[in-house]
């Protein structure tokens, strides 16, 4: 008698266990696939790559395994001049996100454009590929799509990459990887909110923004400017380089901790950066026994600050 109320207690649990999976799992991501991405959501899915955060390609969080944006002026397969077009190179071997590889998420219409005419179902993770946005009709509305350049234009990652001096490409990928290991969401949003926070921080993201994109990276409690929209207000790369060197350089009380370390061993020119020497020279300027702070270092294109720094940017 006791062991059939065992048995009715356990299949009583796992039904309980087993819908309220479906309610908080299932019900949701059914209801977001049906919502159509936003022309935002395709850039920042395609900027940022598979995912931020701990993965396979990535497990130290050294923005390993992302794509490069990068600002193209002429077609580099026949080197004739272009609109300024932004591409998003993945070299062999990156992954892609998960746009590409489940379209079904990118909405009605956004997926049928993509794959029909932007055909990417034919992007190979092994060879590499080259995505742009493009616009066009469907049912008589227009929409933003992805378009696989490798398959329609015939654009090698590496040959694209190869075509754009270093001032045109943006680590964005690993510059957002940068943003959540230092955890700058534990004092910045990246969600300005319905209130009157747009009037500074600009407007609330829409519905399908967020298509493919993980993680998010929202931050929860705001301590300091939400972020999502700060290279509009902001898009001096000099400044930052300053306030990520030491914020106090430019902010006097800021709270902010300094990420010098992200500028690495040496600086642009390859010199060895002396931390302590700079420290130093900056505790004089502090007790006024120099008129003017030390230099920041030029951060070195490989640096970690460089990519923190490409992050920003790319926030308009
Ligand atoms: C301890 C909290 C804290 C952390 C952690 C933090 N910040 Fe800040 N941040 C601030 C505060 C406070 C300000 C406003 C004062 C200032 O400009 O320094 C600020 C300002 C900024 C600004 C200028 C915003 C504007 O409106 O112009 C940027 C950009 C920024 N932070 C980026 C970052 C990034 C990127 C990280 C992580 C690498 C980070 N912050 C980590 C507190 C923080």
């Amino acid at each position: 008698m006791a062991f059939r109320e065992y048995k009715i207690g356990v299949r009583m649990f796992a039904f309980a266990l087993g819908s309220s999976m479906i309610i908080t799992l299932y019900f949701p991501s059914v209801d977001m696939a049906s919502v159509q991405a936003t022309e935002y959501a395709l850039k920042r899915q395609l900027a940022y790559g598979r995912i931020g955060g701990f993965s396979y390609e990535d497990p130290l969080l050294k923005g390993w395994g992302k794509p490069v944006t990068v600002t193209l002026d002429k077609d580099p397969v026949t080197g004739k001049p272009i609109e300024p077009t932004e591409a998003y190179v993945y070299p062999p071997g990156t992954p892609f996100p998960s746009g590409i590889t489940h379209p079904r998420i990118l909405g009605e219409g956004v997926e049928d454009l993509s794959v029909s005419v932007g055909r990417i179902s034919e992007a190979n993770k092994e060879n590499g590929a080259v995505f742009i946005i493009r616009e066009g009709e469907f049912q008589g509305q227009t929409v933003a799509y992805i378009e696989n350049a490798t398959a329609t234009r015939g654009w090698q990652a590496q040959t694209t990459l190869a075509a754009v001096s270093d001032d045109a490409r943006q680590y964005v990928g690993s510059g957002k990887i940068m943003f959540v290991r230092e955890g700058c969401w534990w004092c910045h949003t990246l969600l300005p909110e319905q209130t009157q926070d747009w009037q500074y921080f600009g407007a609330p993201p829409m519905l399908g923004d967020f298509n493919g994109e993980s993680p998010t990276a929202f931050g929860s409690d705001r301590k300091a400017p939400d972020l999502l929209h700060v290279a509009s207000r902001n898009s001096s790369r000099e400044w930052m380089k300053l306030h990520f060197f030491n914020p106090r350089l430019v902010q006097p009380h800021s709270i902010m901790p300094r990420y010098d370390y992200l500028w690495g061993e040496v600086d642009a020119e390859g010199n060895k950066i002396d931390y302590d020497r700079w420290r130093a020279e900056y505790d004089e300027y502090v007790e006024g026994k120099r008129v003017y702070p030390p230099e920041v270092p030029e951060p070195h294109p490989d640096s970690e600050a460089r990519k923190l720094i490409d992050f920003m940017m790319f926030l308009k």
